[in-house]
């Protein structure tokens, strides 16, 4: 479980996080949906601790990991998988390079490695790209690659930023039913952060609004439509019930 309580976090003068508290429940998908610029991308970093707030704690399974030295911040991070929302692949590198990437810095060895891999880009459905280059595969392909690259040490919390900005239509529900898929299939815990609210819904068990660095709403999924945020009412209009 993750545990977040009143975040606080400034730029330059400028307050991006402005008191976030959070739980993050063992096996569910929660989505945090919110307009650009809120915070969103931000509050995922603190999270694996890629940044120190200025105020507030973190728990992860317990541990409060804002203070921690260094080298236990290294620990803490194998249990995260990240899927950026660019997939940043290395071009030089082939499919299976790229996915066994993590696993090499931890020295497996390669039979361990080539299992994993294969483990990995079968559970996103992407066996037989092996040894294709990141440029020969479509976007959504790409995007699948980051997700096997970050699901590949099996990590207790699988978090995705934006993972489906910029695909097509079509593409981007591929995307939502690999969530899916994962989740129900790896019993992971799966954070997502988004601007897609058509994603949102169709993934989320419950869905946290942020805005203006903030956390406003925070319900079910189910129970979305009886929330009367003006901004979470916004974004609902764009999809119509
Ligand atoms: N490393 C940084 N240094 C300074 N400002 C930052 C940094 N990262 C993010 N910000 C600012 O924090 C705000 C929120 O950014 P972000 O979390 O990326 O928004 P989003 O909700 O779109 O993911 C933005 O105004 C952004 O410019
Ligand atoms: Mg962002």
């Amino acid at each position: 479980m993750i545990k977040i309580v009143d975040l606080h976090k400034s730029f330059n003068g400028k307050e991006v996080l402005r008191g976030i508290s959070l739980e993050i429940r063992d096996g569910e998908t929660l989505v945090i949906l919110g307009m650009s610029g809120t915070g969103k991308s931000v509050l995922l970093k603190h999270i694996m601790r890629l940044f120190k707030p200025d105020k507030g704690e973190i728990y992860i399974d317990g541990r409060e990991i804002t203070s921690l030295p260094r080298k236990e911040i290294y620990k803490i991070r194998k249990s995260f998988g990240y899927v950026f929302q660019e997939p940043a692949l290395f071009d030089s590198l082939t499919i299976y390079e790229n996915v066994a990437m993590p696993l090499v810095e931890h020295g497996f060895s390669k039979n361990e490695i080539r299992e994993k891999v294969k483990w990995s880009l079968e559970m996103v459905d992407l066996l037989g790209v092996e040894d294709k280059f990141p440029e020969e595969l479509s976007g959504g392909m790409r995007k699948r690659v980051g997700v096997a690259r970050a699901i590949v040490q099996m990590p207790r919390y699988l978090i995705y930023d934006e993972p489906t900005t910029g695909l097509d239509p079509v593409t981007a529900d591929r995307i939502n039913e690999l969530m899916i898929f994962l989740n129900e299939k790896l019993k992971i815990t799966s954070i997502v952060v988004t601007h897609d609210i058509r994603s949102a819904l169709k993934i989320a068990d419950r869905l946290v609004l942020m805005h203006e660095g903030q956390i406003v709403v925070d319900t079910p999924v189910d129970r979305a439509w009886e929330e009367e945020h003006p901004v979470l009412r916004e974004f609902l209009k764009t999809v119509g019930k």
